[in-house]
């Protein structure tokens, strides 16, 4: 938008202190309400609709009644502004001309308010057009560009930023040119503001979660510093997480000053020198960090190669527990005008992102199930495991099964890791009551396997029981493809590892070879079945010697590796990478469990058949749903930023 120098030139004249500029005729409680219109500032500007507010004040749309135009008026309660700097800063600020920079046209303070009256962007804020909707890699490079411009510019002037973040990034509806999709506002303004963000020194000024170091350590803060923060803004559209802001504030704080994650970790289908140049700007010395040129240069660098589809990655994008999104810094007043919300997010939809390989944990977490699912299978998984226990180790039910089914479903819904160790210590308390003290401990020795690999993850536990489960119907090789559906590495290898022990376990349980033959020498039922000691002897200690878990760490290994091999791009290329991986987990089992010495891992050729069939069939579902959706998308009309 061109810029109006006569208007600037109201700043400009004012010689005064802050303090002693005239003091508008207006309405007490200016700065959190308004009737349209009708109240009156600086004896010019009728507010009108509330437009935000911020840390620091409340903005306002106004009319201006001397110019006849739209403003729009930051008011900020009078105690919270930096009298000393409020004059000087303003009038730096008011200074700048740049299409990407939101025009200050006054500055000015009455006895109860200080007011910041700019130019009126119709539009939204980046933070609220990230969190509605996405905008695509090269709508957020392209924004990236503009601001590098704007910075330089003001740099140029001897001005800093200092506050760069979403929130203080604005798109308009219509840009004045495609050449400059956004602008950036509030310039000067965090050393004109004081209150809650500055130190006991009055040096640390800006917003935690986009701060650069040296001004968190409230060390000067220079044109570094804003390249700093608008890198991490970039790092943040790209990723949807803001590596800077992990949660609470001493967290927070620690990561400060570390070096960050590359970007190229989280997405490495972007171009390497815009990966490059975006971890180079966010190097914690700042005279590491290149120049905005540099910076401008490395973004550029790879535009054409960047996608226009909007979607940074397929599904939600989740931080890892423990870390923060810029959600977590989001503020009520950070909102989108209707108009652009309609005119900005609608055309931003969640599609199949970008080609390349993405962090598969990060993937794995996009892919598995709600948790609400989650829940739901280990309910059903903890049914059939009680259901079966009841029916055939604990001989003529005095409880009908489905009772115990539901009974134990239940429990596990309410409360995942009690329900899983109430109904276990009931099943073995059963068991021994019965007679069956040996049956007993394997049902214990089972159920402390998950127990002790998942930790911390209660909900997972009954989940093994699907090992058994699949094999009862033969299609236990199936198991490390579901496994794999689990959402964190460590998960994966968990549920590959137990659902392995499981079906060792069942073996004797149910004498029938679910997917491993009985092992050799395994002494009759009735042999072992009524005492804890014998079943020890000749039934675990010979489990465990004849090298059968050698295939547990297999199914592990093969649980984790899947989800970095289903890229859900191309279904052919899945399906050939989903039947190398059952080819290698099949035999990778056979080798390890003949090094171990314990011979086949299969009961039957057909067993493995089959399993691998299923395993290939379960790890291809979501690809070719991944495909299909792609499809239908690709129908639907796409828009970007001009
Ligand atoms: N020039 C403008 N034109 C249109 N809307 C604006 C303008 N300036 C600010 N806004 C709106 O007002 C909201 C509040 O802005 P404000 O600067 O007070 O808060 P903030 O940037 O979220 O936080 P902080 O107080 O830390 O800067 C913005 O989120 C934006 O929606
Ligand atoms: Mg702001």
């Amino acid at each position: 938008m061109p810029v109006r120098r006569d208007e600037v030139r109201n700043v400009e004249q004012l010689g005064v202190r802050a303090s002693q500029l005239p003091t508008a005729r207006r309405q007490s409680n200016a700065t959190t309400r308004a009737r349209p219109f009708d109240t009156l500032v600086l004896g010019r500007y009728r507010l009108g609709e509330r437009l935000g507010a911020g840390s620091f004040g409340t903005v306002w749309q106004a009319r201006d009644d001397h110019l006849e135009r739209e403003v729009a008026v930051k008011v900020v309660p009078r105690e919270r502004i930096m009298e000393a700097r409020f004059e000087r800063e303003a009038r730096a600020a008011a200074r700048l001309s740049h299409p990407a920079i939101v025009t200050l046209y006054e500055a000015a303070a009455d006895d109860e308010a200080a007011y910041l009256v700019s130019e009126l962007v119709r539009g939204a804020t980046l933070g609220a057009l990230l969190d509605a909707g996405r905008f695509s890699d090269r709508d957020i490079v392209a924004i990236g560009i503009a601001l590098c411009d704007a910075l330089a510019y003001a740099h140029s002037q001897g001005i800093v930023h200092r506050d760069v973040k979403p929130s203080n990034i604005l798109v308009p509806d219509q840009p004045a040119s495609a050449s400059y999709p956004a602008k950036v506002t509030d310039f000067g303004v965090a050393r004109v503001l004081g209150g809650d963000s500055l130190t006991a020194t009055g040096d640390v000024v800006g917003t935690a979660a986009y701060m650069a170091p040296e001004q968190a350590a409230g060390r000067p803060a220079g044109a570094a510093a804003d390249l700093y923060t608008l890198a991490l803004v970039c790092y943040e559209a790209l990723t949807g997480v803001n590596p800077i802001a992990p949660g609470p504030s001493g967290h927070r704080a620690a990561r400060l000053g570390a070096h960050l994650p590359p970007l190229r970790r989280q997405r490495r289908d972007l171009p390497r020198a815009l990966g490059q140049g975006i971890d180079l700007a966010l190097r914690p010395r700042p005279r590491e960090r290149g120049t905005i040129e540099d910076f401008k240069r490395a973004m550029s660098s790879g535009f054409s190669e960047l996608r226009d589809v909007p979607g940074v990655v397929e599904g939600p994008w989740r931080p890892r527990p423990g870390r923060a999104t810029r959600r977590e810094e989001a503020r009520p007043g950070d909102g989108v005008q209707p108009g652009a919300r309609a005119a900005l997010g609608a055309h931003r939809r969640d599609v199949v992102g970008p080609p390349g390989a993405v962090d598969p944990d990060a993937v794995a977490e996009s892919r598995a199930p709600p948790r609400w699912q989650e829940r739901a299978i280990a309910c059903a998984c903890m049914a059939l495991l009680a259901a079966w226990l009841a029916r055939r180790i604990l001989g003529p039910p005095s409880v009908a099964p489905a009772v115990v089914a539901l009974l134990a479903a239940g429990f596990v819904l309410v409360l995942p890791r009690l329900g899983f160790v109430a109904v276990i210590s009931a099943l073995a308390t059963a068991a021994a009551l019965r007679g069956h003290a040996g049956e007993a401990v394997i049902i214990l020795v089972g159920a402390v396997v998950p127990m002790s690999v998942l930790l911390r993850k209660g909900v997972a536990w009954p989940l093994a029981a699907g090992a058994p489960a699949l094999g009862a119907v033969g299609l236990a090789g199936a198991w490390p493809a579901f496994a794999a559906c689990a959402r964190s590495a460590w998960q994966r290898a968990a549920l590959g590892l137990a659902g392995w022990v499981w079906l060792l376990l069942a073996t004797p349980l149910s004498g029938a070879a679910l997917y491993l033959p009985a092992p050799a020498g395994l002494p009759q039922h009735s042999v072992w079945s009524s005492s804890a000691h014998e079943t020890v002897h000749h039934v675990l200690v010979p489990l465990a010697r004849s090298g059968a878990l050698a295939g547990a760490p297999v199914w592990a290994l093969a649980a984790v590796a899947l989800p970095y091999l289903v890229k859900r791009r191309s279904f052919a290329l899945d399906a050939v990478r989903v039947a190398g991986w059952t080819a290698v987990v099949v035999s990778a089992t056979e080798l390890a469990m003949h090094a171990a010495g314990a011979g086949s891992a299969l009961s039957a050729p057909r067993t493995a058949v089959i399993g691998a069939v299923a395993a290939a069939v379960v790890a291809l579902c979501p690809s070719a749903a991944a495909a299909w959706r792609q499809r239908s998308r690709s129908n639907e009309p796409q828009a970007g930023i001009p």
